[in-house]
């Protein structure tokens, strides 16, 4: 505990929530310290010596003297290692059963008395002591995992830890590891694998955060991979970038050390360009559920909208100010005493017609939903979840006791399907309350505390989907496992519409049910970088639908800050304003009439843009590639590029160079190769190499690809392609996929091509039909 949590403990004990806080943390602890007698003696454990092989499809298994791997190569060309007997399943992280071995892949003898299994795709490569490689089929070395180490309790009971080391190429940057407010680029040091609230708010310094994975994109020259250590347990990876020439002249590889305090020791690794890896990561892990177009407009949130009058107000503001609007999102204060899924009838009545009255103007309401019910009795949602079975309970059967928002809560245990049904069910009540989308929130899950973990005691028990264990591997998964239980809920209760669903916690294969968001961000510049880096980041670990809170979550941002995040904010997925209760207003009109200004023209480009965020949302899940890119995705071996991180791709078409910083109004913009033209000015720029483009405070510096064909929405609401001329000589294209309402019907992706011809730039399609849309052709 460092002062300032010593000071907040203490002043806790002055609160009746704090005083419940203190008594929940004690209780954990001496629940654990029952449960979970501390480790004793342990024998460690290497593989030992490799006796022999047993080919099998896709791979085989190899038996080392202490160990046994299982190596196996799965169609579409993910690789697939398991020490001790580890297989694929079962998985929080993978879709449905996982891929089928690919029977092409062969194990075959290698030299030195090793083995290997060699695809279309990859080599992995086995040591006579258990080293396991990555190579590209050229021969690269991209991947090299030496040989695990594993501590037993020499009493036999109780979980095996374990050390992986690795190391990539010299110049390899890494990426990823869910969302880190330090990234997108992870330089060296420690990452905690634990799903963690930082408690009133986070800057760039503060890891772990809510949603942690152990997914690492790692970039090279030699080319690009994923690794996921498929376990959920708490865990640590240290990473240690390499260096060319170092010491004496000679490269120093990367490296990177998983320390797992339990749970299995499994692989899989996916190479090959950054599109082909997040492909093959979405085609293991599920395709992003496609949010609702309306979900791709500028929402609205604040903790302490007081009542239905404030929603109405804040509502007109924007009607009043010509300010487009898509969802509003009501957080705990219109519950009753902070109780999931109530409503304050005084503050809030009758919000069905809130909400109808709301949807007449094209705003949809979306709900918080916590996942901690107050154990009161009488109250309906505890009372049903009892009787169901539904809450966590501790290693002696009671159930665990938390204290969130409304007071002392239970916690569903959202790892076991019954439970996940009944709590599916309850969204009914915000159905019919008239709300479109949920927001999760609390799910790591919090449990306040003045000291210790504020979370579920380690000893909590899961059902684990039929492998039973305790909150040591359960904790992660347990906002993913949310996730699940509210989409698969939601479509069941309204099966004709696609969830609108996100959500604070998650892991691995959170995409399939919905997006994320920063969480409680800080209000200052820090803060604004590190909302860019969580939106990169999470999207190489294949989520690709989040945002900030914009203008930051606690604070009061100045004028200035809070425009360059707007600004921001809309090139970004999740385009949400949100706010503490205690924070300044987040509206645009309360920062003087030249930002109001400023961020009308900021909502008006995102309004143009729609049809292009529609295109990505479906590209997304069908391609894997997120909607914000870094600027080295289509060029991972531009060195400068892979160090660049104030500035990304949105799709293929645009270059978006935010300011990030206090007073400028002017930037440096690194540019991939190619032609890019400044789209207000019109300038043409040639890459790869740097320019200086003008910033001030009402732009954003925003670029266009030569050559790309975007679908925008024109003034009077049509659809309209907006081709930038490729260099003479050259061609370009662009793709297009139609909203085709917020149901399930799957659109066909159309592509545009585009080429001079008689000194004129065209525009085709490539199945030969006809372009019914106007075309303005810019950059000429
Ligand atoms: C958490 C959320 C925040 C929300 C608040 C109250 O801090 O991260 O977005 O406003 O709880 O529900």
């Amino acid at each position: 505990m460092d002062g300032r949590d010593l000071l907040r403990a203490v002043k806790d004990l002055g609160s009746v929530r704090g005083r419940r806080a203190w008594g929940a943390a004690w209780r954990h602890r001496r629940a654990d310290a029952g449960a979970l007698p501390a480790r004793g003696a342990e024998r460690a454990r290497v593989p030992g010596p490799l006796a022999g092989a047993d080919p099998r499809p896709g791979g085989g298994v190899l038996h080392f003297a202490r160990s046994e791997l299982t190596v196996q190569v799965a169609v579409g060309g993910a690789v697939f290692w398991g020490w001790d007997g580890a297989a694929p399943l079962p998985s929080y992280g993978l879709a449905g059963e996982g891929p089928e071995p690919d029977g092409r892949a062969v194990l075959e003898p290698d030299t030195d008395g090793g083995w290997r299994v060699v695809s279309e795709r990859v080599t992995v490569a086995i040591s006579r002591n258990g080293a396991v490689e990555v190579r590209t089929p050229g021969g690269a070395v991209l991947r090299r995992e030496l040989p695990p180490r594993w501590w037993e309790p020499v009493s036999g009971d109780g979980p095996a830890r374990w050390v992986q080391r690795s190391e990539v190429a010299p110049d390899a940057r890494f990426f990823g590891l869910g969302g880190r407010a330090a990234g997108p680029r992870l330089r060296d040091g420690s990452y905690r694998l634990w799903n963690t609230d930082p408690k009133g708010g986070f800057g760039p310094g503060d890891d772990p955060l809510y949603l942690t994975m152990p997914v690492q994109l790692v970039v090279a020259d030699a080319g690009t991979h994923l690794v996921f250590h498929d376990n959920t347990w708490d865990g640590r990876v240290t990473l240690r970038e390499g260096e060319e020439g170092a010491g004496s002249g000679q490269d120093r590889p990367g490296g990177c050390e998983l320390r797992m305090d339990g749970g299995p020791l499994r692989t899989w690794v996916l190479v090959g360009t950054p599109a082909r890896v997040l492909q093959g990561w979405a085609g293991l892990t599920g395709g992003a559920a496609v949010p609702p177009a309306w979900a791709l407009g500028h929402q609205h949130a604040r903790w302490g909208f007081g009542s239905a009058a404030e929603v109405r107000r804040v509502v007109a503001g924007y009607r009043e100010h010509g300010l487009p609007l898509s969802a509003l999102h009501l957080d705990i204060d219109h519950y009753d005493g902070h109780r999931v899924f109530t409503v304050d009838e005084e503050r809030f009545p009758r919000l069905p017609e809130l909400a109808a009255e709301l949807r007449r103007e094209g705003v949809r309401l979306v709900s918080i939903v916590d996942p901690a019910v107050p154990a009161e009795p009488g109250n309906a949602v505890y009372e049903s979840g009892r009787a169901a079975g539904a809450f966590v309970r501790d290693a002696s059967g009671r159930e665990v006791r938390g204290v969130v928002w409304p007071g002392d809560c239970v916690y569903p245990d959202f790892t076991h399907p019954p439970v996940r049904a009944w709590w599916g069910d309850q969204y009914g009540e915000r159905l019919a309350q008239g709300f479109a989308g949920v927001w999760h929130d609390m799910n790591e899950p919090v449990s306040f505390a003045p000291f210790g973990d504020a979370t579920l005691p380690r000893s909590a028990q899961h059902a684990l989907d039929g492998s039973p264990g305790d909150h040591r591997a359960g904790h992660n998964v347990y906002g993913l496992a949310m996730a699940r239980a509210g989409y698969e809920g939601l479509v069941r209760l309204r099966p004709a519409e696609r969830p609108f669903l996100f959500s604070r916690s998650g892991w691995a294969g959170l995409q399939r049910y919905g997006g994320t968001w920063s969480g409680d961000v800080e209000s200052s510049w820090p803060g604004l970088r590190a909302s860019l880096a969580l939106v990169l980041g999470l999207g190489l670990c294949g989520i690709p639908y989040s945002g900030p809170d914009v203008g930051g979550f606690g604070g009061s941002p100045s004028p200035e800050l809070y425009l360059r995040w707007f600004q921001l904010g809309a090139y970004l997925p999740l385009f949400r304003t949100h706010a503490a209760i205690w924070a300044g207003r987040r509206e645009p009109w309360e920062f003087g009439p030249e930002v109001l200004e400023h961020a009308r023209a900021v909502l008006a480009e995102r309004e143009r843009l729609h049809p292009y965020f529609v295109t990505l949302s479906h590209l997304a899940r069908r391609t894997g590639a997120p909607y914000v890119r870094p600027v080295w995705w289509r060029t991972p071996a531009d060195r400068a590029l892979r160090d660049c991180e104030d500035a990304f791709l949105l799709g293929d078409a645009l270059l978006v160079a935010p300011v990030l910083e206090c007073g400028a109004d002017r930037r440096a913009v690194r540019l991939p190769r190619g032609r890019w033209y400044d789209v207000v000015t019109g300038a043409a720029h040639e890459g790869p190499g740097q320019v200086l483009v003008e910033a001030p405070a009402g732009r954003i510096p925003v670029l266009a690809r030569a050559g790309a064909v975007l679908p925008v929405r024109a003034p009077d609401g049509a659809l309209e392609l907006e081709v930038w001329a490729p260099a003479r000589g050259r061609t370009g294209s662009g793709l297009l996929v139609r909203d085709p309402g917020d149901g399930w019907q799957v659109p066909p992706v159309e592509r545009y091509v585009t080429r001079w011809r008689d000194g004129r730039v065209e525009v085709e399609r490539e199945d030969g039909l006809p372009v019914a849309e106007r075309v303005r052709v810019r950059g000429v």
